[in-house]
């Protein structure tokens, strides 16, 4: 959450700046605002709302010139929506601008303490405090003549009295040719350009202008110029510094002809599953194969359990990482929130590797529960998309999940690629178990079949939208599932509840009838899910005790059932597979449905309200 890009160069500032806050607005669009030095002047346009409509037009009406500056697109944490929160905020005396992302935890006292020093503040912000503290130790720095370079050392100096998480860039009048910038929690990257350096928090920020990259690590401080770099640790001797090249190219992060990213993304999924299949499949051994894990064959061998912990989508495949890790490879599997496996002391056996999912690489709660779990001496994986996160580098080792830029603010082709991966890890950890080859090689056939399947599923795009449509004033919704359907069906309630707003609940088809069916009646939807597999005569018998109560039904079902049309509404087809591999088919489609449904309702899909992509905080 919270968008940085930083800018220092020949050219001008304003429109490089502009354009990275457009490709940063997944994560966050309730303000935004830049601040360029332009001859000794520190120039500052900040608007709330969206960038088109706030930060875009007030720089157009006012424009700005420099050949360095700063810029932010904030997701609200402290202090509502407003073009006083918005960043960048100055310290005292206007010279110094800081945007921020993160939490500052301890910002009462830091302001009272201020305050009593003589200070005033113009937004609630934390981030203004910051601004004003830097300020204070900029002042006391320059007073004293100390020897140095005073605005970074003034930046560490504030910092050291900082509780909190922040990625932060900072400018000052004074050194119009120096961005500064901290991390502790928040990523921040540093983009090597030819005659100007770039400072983000997203590596697709830059992408359009360099692909060398210096991803921070916690503590770092660096100093960027047009024509260098310089980065010290406050905890350690020297920085870790390592320039890295990006994988991806420009494009991969732009809309197309597609109405909305979320929709681009959705029709990318059979692209996502050749991609987390390439190189991994090994029909020889009927296995699958990575390069990451890190981990001996005899040290998989001799895993006893999982724990996999994470937030949000990635927490439903993990759910799903379950069903296959425990079903393929008898692997006893447990799934935790990953904030709750933080800070609740589960005991936890000394033979379990804990794994974590997480598309960016830099959701706090994840990343605090592999810190966790490796503070008490496990084992711990990820399955990440975004390359060189802080997840990914802090991990053991891990899968990637090679999906590309994910900009839709609602998770897609991530959750797809992670089911994929998923299943790839059952098979692998299963035939170092007791996984047959056969059994194995049909998985792996059913994987290989997921693209084209995907891409028939892609075709029926209009008929969802007419069965979306006609749903789409309902104000509240039901998703129900068994099995490895009950996971899918949490999912296609979050999308739709993510980017339409309407109230939905998944529940265990099972579970339906222990309470939650007193909410039934005739204007609350029910989509069950109820492909051809072991429990569809159990989720058929769930189906009609709301067809009982009068509750419309929408059914997911496999071709070729004949029966389910009679029973329910309207139904939506995924073509014949195996068990484990119906939820991701079935996701497909419940991600068109939600889209569709969006869309009908008018809803800003790509930027749904209070949302962000990334959720750094805790
Ligand atoms: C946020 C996003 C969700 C996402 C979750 C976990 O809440 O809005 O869409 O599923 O974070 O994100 P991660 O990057 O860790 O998979």
């Amino acid at each position: 959450m919270c968008g940085i890009i930083g800018y220092v160069g020949q050219q001008q500032a304003s429109p490089i700046l502009l354009e990275g806050l457009r490709r940063l607005e997944y994560r966050g669009y309730d303000s935004a605002g830049i601040a360029v030095i332009d001859d000794g002047e520190m120039l500052v346009r900040k608007k709330k709302g969206n960038i088109a409509e706030g930060i875009a037009r007030e720089l157009g009406a006012n424009p700005v010139s420099g050949m360095m500056g700063i810029a932010h697109t904030r997701w609200a944490t402290h202090g509502p929506p407003s073009d006083e929160n918005s960043h960048p905020h100055l310290d005292a005396s206007g010279r110094i601008a800081v945007v921020h992302n993160g939490i500052i935890e301890n910002f009462e006292q830091i302001r009272s303490h201020l305050t009593k020093n003589g200070h005033t503040f113009r937004s609630t912000t934390d981030t203004e405090v910051l601004a004003h503290l830097i300020g204070e130790c900029y002042e006391k720095r320059t007073a004293d003549g100390a020897a140095g370079n005073p605005l970074a050392d003034a930046v560490c100096e504030a910092l050291r009295d900082v509780i909190g998480t922040y990625g932060l860039a900072v400018i000052s009048t004074e050194h119009p040719d120096v961005i500064v910038g901290a991390r502790r929690g928040s990523p921040l990257i540093i983009g090597i350009g030819n005659g100007e350096n770039f400072l983000t928090s997203d590596a697709n920020a830059v992408i359009a202008h360099t692909k060398q990259v210096v991803f921070l690590n916690d503590y770092d401080v660096a100093t960027v110029t047009a024509d260098r770099f310089d980065v010290v640790n406050l905890g350690a001797d020297t920085a870790d510094v390592q320039v890295r090249e990006l994988e991806f190219e420009a494009e991969d992060s732009e809309r197309g002809e597609y109405a909305h990213f979320m929709l681009k993304e959705i029709f990318e999924q059979p692209r996502t599953v050749e991609n987390a299949l390439r190189g991994r499949v090994d029909h020889e051994g009927a296995t699958a194969v990575f390069g990451g894990l890190n981990m001996e064959p005899s040290e998989l061998r001799s895993i006893q359990r999982i724990i996999i912990a994470a937030s949000g989508t990635s927490w439903h495949a993990a759910l799903l990482g379950e069903y296959l890790i425990e079903s393929l490879a008898h692997v006893p599997v447990e799934v935790e929130f990953a904030h709750e496996f933080c800070y609740r002391m589960a005991p936890v056996r000394r033979d379990t590797v804990l794994v974590v999912i997480s598309q960016s690489g830099e959701t706090a709660d994840t990343l605090m529960a592999l810190r966790e779990a490796k503070r008490r001496g496990h084992k711990a994986l990820a399955i990440v998309n975004v390359v060189g996160s802080t997840i990914a580098r802090e991990a053991d080792g891990g899968i990637y999940m090679h999906a590309g830029p994910e900009i839709g603010v609602a998770s897609t082709k991530a959750f797809i690629a992670t089911l994929t991966a998923l299943t790839l890890l059952a098979v692998h950890l299963g035939r170092m178990r007791m996984l047959s080859a056969g059994r194995a090689e049909e998985v792996l056939k059913g994987l290989e079949a997921l693209p084209a399947q995907i891409e028939g599923l892609l075709a029926q795009s209009d008929v969802i939208k007419r069965i979306a449509e006609k749903y789409s004033t309902a104000d509240d919704f039901f998703f129900l599932g068994r099995g490895y359907s009950f996971p899918a069906a949490l999912e296609g309630a979050l999308k739709l509840k993510e980017i339409s707003y309407i109230h939905a609940e998944g529940y265990s088809a099972a579970e339906m009838k222990h309470g939650p069916i007193a909410l039934i009646d005739e204007k609350t939807p029910t989509v069950v899910l109820v492909p051809a597999d072991a429990m569809y005569d159990k989720t058929m018998a769930n189906l009609e005790m709301i067809r009982a109560r009068k509750g419309p039904v929408i059914a997911l079902a496999t071709e070729g059932d004949t029966q389910i049309a009679e029973v329910a509404d309207d139904v939506m087809y995924i073509p014949q597979a195996l068990e484990p591999l119906n939820p991701i088919l079935a996701s497909v489609l419940l991600q068109l449905f939600a889209y569709h449904i969006a869309v009908a309702r008018g809803c800003d899909v790509d930027k749904p309200r209070n949302l962000a992509k990334s959720v750094t905080v805790q």
